[in-house]
This record gives structure tokens, C-alpha cells and sequence, in this order.
């Protein structure tokens, strides 16, 4: 198991490329299986996550290969064992979003419920309740979900809201399965994620008939066959933010190249408020702090709110704000582990239910810490940057399932990470 010394404080500089989006990655590969034969996919991130959904993949008959530009070759010509088995799926929750392609290629399909998480209850219901609005007969057995759709699904207008708004692979899902389904399907509250219109645009260039893309009223007229697609996928907001949150905590000037802000302006809006500068430049924009961290409120919500996945990164950045904020998980309201790592850090943190009241401190103070889960660890790295000392991190791991190499990324700005096998 890998840990990293992190040596801090430190002041960020340099120039970073942003890697292709993980979580747009993991539905587009799974809607592979829609197409029977070879697809190529661009920018797809060396992440541990990737390589778990390319072992998923395997397992249902097809070919995965990475080309010498790194491009990602599927070939799903062959699908003889439509299982997603629960060693995989309880290692990546984003194995769910096999069921919806399986169902409708094959009619059939059996997937590991996906189990207990880090960042809190994590249900599937919805998902279950669009397939069975398409059609299928579910029922589950051994822990396993069993659908069935013998005649094919059809088309349904269908409602994917739930007690906290839109899903984002549930979405994903049902899209995909209404894709080959018979007539018009509408999903109303479906998620607006990026990664969403980003499957959506992928799955109209294999030849899917949807519109709305985008908006919460996705209209999908189903086709008889798809084809197998050239596609690049989305650079990764949630990364781009990450360094965007290192720039800052840094006091540094960091400019991030393949980033695309227009799917970030809530982040760019807390960051101004907090006195962050971030300006387009190129493809991508120049993050630099220079005055002092202003504190300031920060709510999740789905897109185009502020992500969840950036929760833990900026509770480190207000860590250091002069004065009180107060931060409030409308996504997953238990997704606070990194609080009591942090607090290790001597940040001041005090958790009321689904918020946390964040206490300005001047420093934080190295400390051996235990990362939990992936935005979490990244949270605890961020604040090794800024920590006077030595950080260790254990279960670097986590981190490696959502960051390529980070410390690889991040020293050559500045940073003075090391990685060490024990
Ligand atoms: N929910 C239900 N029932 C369902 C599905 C979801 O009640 O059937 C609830 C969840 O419990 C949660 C809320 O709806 O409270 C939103 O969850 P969502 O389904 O949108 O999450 P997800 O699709 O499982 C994806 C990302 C997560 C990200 C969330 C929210 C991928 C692979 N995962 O998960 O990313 O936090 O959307 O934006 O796309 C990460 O990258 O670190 C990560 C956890």
C-alpha cells in the first residue's frame, strides 16, 4: 500500500494540462456495449477506476486494448456473459451503469447490488425504477440485481427525481437502456452533469435519436442499432478544480490547459468571492491568490450548483479564510470523513447535521492522516500543501482511482510530495 510524505507549506507555479473526465469516461465506456463492435475512445484518464471498468467490460466478452497515443480501443462484438460480478461492483460503484446497455442489447442482465460507500448511503433505486418503467421485470437474488427484458424495452415518459434531485448515473443508465427501446422515451429531472451531455452527444454520434441534451427533459426516439463510435471525452472539471483549489491554498499562480470553465461556474464564482483570480486564457484559464482567503458559504446541489465533488477540496481552502463559512451537502449529506482528518490538522471545523461550520485558523499543522475516499484524500494533500511539516497520507490509493499521478503533477510546480510502498 502506497503513502505520501507531503512537505509543506509550499507556493504552487507552472502550468498543468487537465486529464480527460473520469466520471464522463466510465458511462461512455459502458455504452460501448450498446454498439456491437470496435469503438474508440480519446482522452480517457490511467486511472485505477478506468482499469476496473475496462476488467468489467472484459468479463462480459469484450476486448479492451490502449493504443500508443493511449487511445482506448473496446471491442464489444462479443457479449456472452452479461454479469457484472460484486468483486468489481462493490470496488466501483460506476459498475451499475452496465445494467441499462446490457438490458437492451441483450435482454438480459445480472449486476451486483453495489453495497456500502464511504461518502454515505448510496441507493440504486431510481435506476431500478426507470428500468422498470422501460420494461424490465427486476427481482434480486443472492444480492444480485436480475433484469429481464425478453421482448425488448419500451419507450415511457419517466420521472428520475429523488429526495436529493437529479442522479447523475442513474440518468446515465436509463439513457443508455432507452436508446434501442421501442418508441419515445422522456426523462423529466434527468441530471444535467456535463458528463451526461457529454454520453448524450456520444451516443447521438453512435446514432441515438436525443434531444434536450443539457436540460432536465432529456426526449430519446428509440433506434433499431447503434454503431460503434470515434469519440474524445470531456476534460475533468472536478481535476481542473482540484488545482485550481491548490493554486489557491498555495497563494501560487497556477494556469490549467484542456479546461473548460463553462462547466464550472459555480466553482469560478465561490473562488472570486473568496478572492481567488481566475481568468480564461487560451483552452484553459490562469488561477492565482494574492490578498488574503475570504470566507464565504458554499451549498451543493447537482449541476449546474456547486459539485459535491469539490466539497472536501474547498473545506480545506476556508480551513485557512479569515473569519467563519459555513458549508452545506445537499448531495450526499454524510460526506464529511475528511472532517475528522482534518481536524487533525488543527483546521476548526464543528459538523451540524448535513453542514459545517468552518473556523478560519492561520496554519495547519502537519499530521499523519487517513484518506477515506477519492475527493477526501485529494482534500487531505491539498492541505499537506499548505500544512507547515510533514503530511503523511496514508491509502493513497483512493487517490490514485480519480488523479493520474498527482505527485507527479503537482511537484514539478512545487510541490514536494513523495511516494513510498510499505
Ligand atoms: N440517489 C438515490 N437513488 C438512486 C440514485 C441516487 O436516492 O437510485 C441519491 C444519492 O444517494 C445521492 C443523490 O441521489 O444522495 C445523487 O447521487 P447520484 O446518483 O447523482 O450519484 P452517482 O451517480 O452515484 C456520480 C459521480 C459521483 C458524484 C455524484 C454526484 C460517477 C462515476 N460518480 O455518482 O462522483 O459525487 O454523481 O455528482 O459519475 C467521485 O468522482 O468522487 C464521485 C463520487
Amino acid at each position: 500500500m502506497d503513502i505520501f510524505h507531503i512537505e509543506g507549506p509550499v507556493q504552487l507555479s507552472g502550468s498543468v494540462n487537465i486529464n480527460g473526465s473520469k466520471n464522463a469516461s466510465l458511462p461512455i465506456m459502458a455504452a460501448t456495449i450498446l454498439a456491437p463492435g470496435k469503438s474508440v475512445l480519446r482522452a480517457v484518464p490511467h486511472l485505477s477506476d478506468i482499469s476496473v471498468c475496462g476488467k468489467l467490460l472484459r468479463q462480459l466478452g469484450c476486448k479492451l486494448t490502449r493504443g500508443p497515443d493511449g487511445d482506448l480501443c473496446i471491442d464489444s462484438t462479443v457479449i456472452d456473459n452479461p454479469v457484472g460480478e460484486y468483486e468489481i461492483v462493490r470496488r466501483m460503484r460506476a459498475g451499475i451503469c452496465i445494467l441499462g446497455p446490457l438490458l437492451a442489447r441483450c435482454g438480459r442482465a445480472e449486476v451486483s447490488m453495489p453495497g456500502g460507500c464511504a461518502i454515505g448511503d448510496r441507493p440504486v433505486n431510481i435506476h431500478l425504477r426507470g428500468m422498470r418503467e422501460l420494461g424490465a421485470k427486476i427481482h434480486l437474488k443472492n444480492g444480485y440485481i436480475i433484469a429481464e427484458a425478453p421482448n425488448g424495452l419500451k419507450g415511457k415518459d419517466i420521472f428520475m427525481g429523488g429526495p436529493f434531485g437529479s442522479t447523475v448515473l442513474g440518468t446515465a443508465n436509463v439513457l443508455m437502456a432507452a436508446t434501442l427501446a421501442k418508441g419515445r422515451t422522456v426523462i423529466e429531472s434527468a441530471a444535467c452533469e456535463p458528463e451526461i451531455t457529454d454520453l448524450a452527444n456520444c451516443l447521438n454520434k453512435m446514432g441515438a435519436g436525443i434531444t434536450g441534451i443539457g436540460s432536465p427533459r432529456l426526449t430519446i426516439e428509440g433506434v433499431k442499432e447503434l454503431q460503434p463510435v470515434e469519440f474524445e471525452v470531456i476534460p475533468d472539471r472536478i481535476e481542473a478544480g482540484t488545482f485550481m483549489v491548490a493554486a489557491a491554498i498555495t497563494a501560487g499562480e497556477l494556469r490549467l490547459r484542456n479546461c473548460r470553465l463553462d462547466g464550472m461556474m459555480a466553482v469560478v464564482d465561490r473562488l472570486r468571492n473568496i478572492g481567488v483570480t481566475v481568468d480564461a486564457e487560451g483552452d484553459g484559464c490562469v488561477v492565482t491568490r494574492r490578498g488574503p482567503i475570504r470566507p464565504t458559504n458554499i451549498t451543493t446541489q447537482p449541476y449546474p450548483g456547486f459539485p459535491t465533488d469539490l466539497q472536501a477540496q474547498f473545506m480545506v481552502l476556508l480551513s485557512l479564510a479569515e473569519g467563519n463559512s459555513v458549508i452545506i451537502e445537499k448531495v450526499f449529506p454524510d460526506r464529511f470523513m475528511h472532517v475528522a482528518e482534518l481536524s487533525r490538522m488543527a483546521a476548526n471545523l464543528r459538523k451540524e447535521g448535513p453542514a459545517v461550520i468552518v473556523a478560519g485558523v492561520k496554519t495547519l499543522i502537519a499530521a499523519p492522516v487517513m484518506a477515506s475516499d477519492l475527493r477526501a484524500s485529494a482534500a487531505l494533500v491539498l492541505a499537506g500543501l499548505a500544512a507547515g511539516g510533514t503530511t503523511v497520507v496514508n491509502r493513497v490509493y483512493h487517490i490514485d482511482r480519480g488523479y493520474e499521478k498527482i505527485e507527479e503533477r503537482l511537484n514539478p510546480l512545487g510541490a514536494r510530495i513523495i511516494r513510498e510502498s510499505v
